[in-house]
């Protein structure tokens, strides 16, 4: 098909899946307290692409269209099982109480079950984030020993939970500002690192690095580099682990890569785009230092830029002056506030503005692409696929890619190449919409 090689056979998704959350907070408390809610029949997986998302097999005048966990053999919700770590010791429902995302009618209907969720001593540090502690923290004199220890509560939590398999989710808080240096570079040179204590490695890369060598797939929700470093791409390929990053979509970004396309499809220039945000949770504290917001700023940024490839439309494109800033308000909480002035031209170079004001619920977004990375994820491996998963850049914002490629940030590229690869996991056809077989008379 295309070039393209054949699928591996899927092995079936029999058993329990555990799903590791490094990082009990607003979005790992909303996740797991959300699938627990849908278990029990209390809400619908909205924002779901995995639970309430259909796909198109086939031409249109076939009319197949089945849901997406019908088609390809997802773990079912009833077989998640949650584990977490976090360097402050309460457990879900105490989190989730302090994240203030869900009402306490629903964290008290779910309290029992969330009282079970306790985080293990996280590996932590405040060198990566300064604007939190917690005695919940584990001990070692090495970086290599602290991978160690996280391996070892890896198979802990398999045996004693029962899991067939297992996932990692990163979300933790947002790291400090790392550039990629020499330690990153190869797997050798990374291991010495753990050795020697470096301080190019953070946190999130030992939590990644002990995934990865117990054979659980990786996906990181912030946008650290964690993951997203020739070792850990390396170890994976090695390990045939599959691999996601970084930066979860929700939001403003979001926005972003839906408008920006449409813009640029009609042809319409950009002089400036300026995103603002007001944001009260732990998330817009830590974002609040200059060196986490210098992570989160890089990566809110890229998308503009390959989105409306500046090179290839210099009279459209050629003079964006774009602009990302967050301001932490607690009085808000979980409920931010994105507003988006954008300054467009068009014909004759005319001057219009778009406003947006966007009142979100941050956490709400995101729950949603932890449950379908968790289940992606797991298909991924037992599709046989292993690396960097390219095809789950719908979720990110700074999507992984192979070294060679740039990343694809707009919204429906992302879905329709999600979804080819379901089809094509599937045996179906990929679909391109060129649809010329449906009229009379075209071609030779
Ligand atoms: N819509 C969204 O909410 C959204 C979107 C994109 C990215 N993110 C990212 O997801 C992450 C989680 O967001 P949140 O709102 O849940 O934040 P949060 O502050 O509520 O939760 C983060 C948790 O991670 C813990 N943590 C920090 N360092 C850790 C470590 N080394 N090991 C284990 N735990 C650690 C913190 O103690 C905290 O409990 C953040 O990095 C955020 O930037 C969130």
């Amino acid at each position: 098909m295309d070039g393209n090689p054949t699928p591996k056979p899927i092995v079936p998704a029999a058993g329990r899946l555990g799903v590791l959350l490094p990082g009990l907070g607003a979005v790992a408390t909303t996740f797991i307290a959300g699938v627990e809610a849908i278990r029990r029949g209390w809400g619908k997986p909205i924002g779901s692409l995995t639970q309430m998302g259909t796909i198109r097999l086939g031409k249109r005048t076939e009319g197949r269209t089945p849901l997406i966990r019908e088609f390809v053999p997802l773990a079912h919700l009833d077989d998640l099982v949650f584990g977490a770590w976090d360097p402050i010791p309460d457990d879900a429902y105490r989190a989730a109480q302090v994240a203030g995302v869900l009402t306490n009618e629903h964290i008290e209907a779910l309290a029992d079950f969330l009282k079970q969720i306790r985080p293990m001593p996280a590996v932590f540090s405040r060198e990566y984030v300064r604007k939190l502690d917690g005695p919940n923290v584990k001990k070692g004199k090495t970086k290599r020993e602290l991978a160690e220890q996280l391996r070892e509560d890896i198979r802990r939590f398999r045996e004693g939970k029962g899991c067939r398999r297992l996932v990692m989710l990163w979300c933790g808080s947002t790291e400090v500002y790392l550039i990629p240096g020499p330690v990153h570079r190869t797997l050798d040179a990374f291991e010495r690192g753990l050795d020697s204590n470096d301080p190019a490695i953070a946190p999130s890369m030992l939590y990644a690095y002990a995934a990865i060598q117990e054979g659980v797939p990786f996906a990181n929700g912030a946008p650290n580099l964690t993951a997203d470093i020739p070792a850990l791409a390396e170890l994976a390929k090695e390990k045939r682990v599959p691999i996601a990053g970084k930066d979860f979509k929700t939001g403003q970004t979001l926005m972003k890569t839906i408008l920006a396309p449409g813009l640029k499809a009609r042809m319409l220039g950009l002089t400036g785009w300026f995103s603002a945000n007001i944001l009260g949770n732990r998330d817009g504290e830590v974002l609040d230092d200059p060196e986490s917001f210098k992570t989160k700023e890089e990566s809110k940024l890229g998308v503009l830029e390959r989105i409306l490839q500046p090179d290839l439309y210099p009279d459209l494109y050629g003079d964006v002056y774009h602009k990302v800033r967050i301001h932490y308000y607690p009085p808000r909480g979980d409920n931010k506030e994105g507003w988006d002035n954008i300054d467009l031209f068009g014909w004759l170079g005319y001057p219009m503005q778009l406003k947006i004001d966007f009142l979100c619920r941050d956490s709400i977004l995101a729950a949603p692409l932890v449950l379908d990375l968790a289940l992606f994820l797991d298909l991924a491996q037992r599709a046989g696929m292993h690396g960097i998963q390219e095809w789950l850049s719908f979720y990110f914002k700074s999507p992984m890619t192979a070294p060679e490629l740039y990343p694809e940030h707009d919204l429906f590229i992302q879905l329709t190449k999600l979804k080819n690869t379901l089809r094509w996991l599937m045996g179906e056809e990929p679909i391109t919409h060129l649809g010329v077989e449906y009229y009379e008379g075209y071609g030779r």
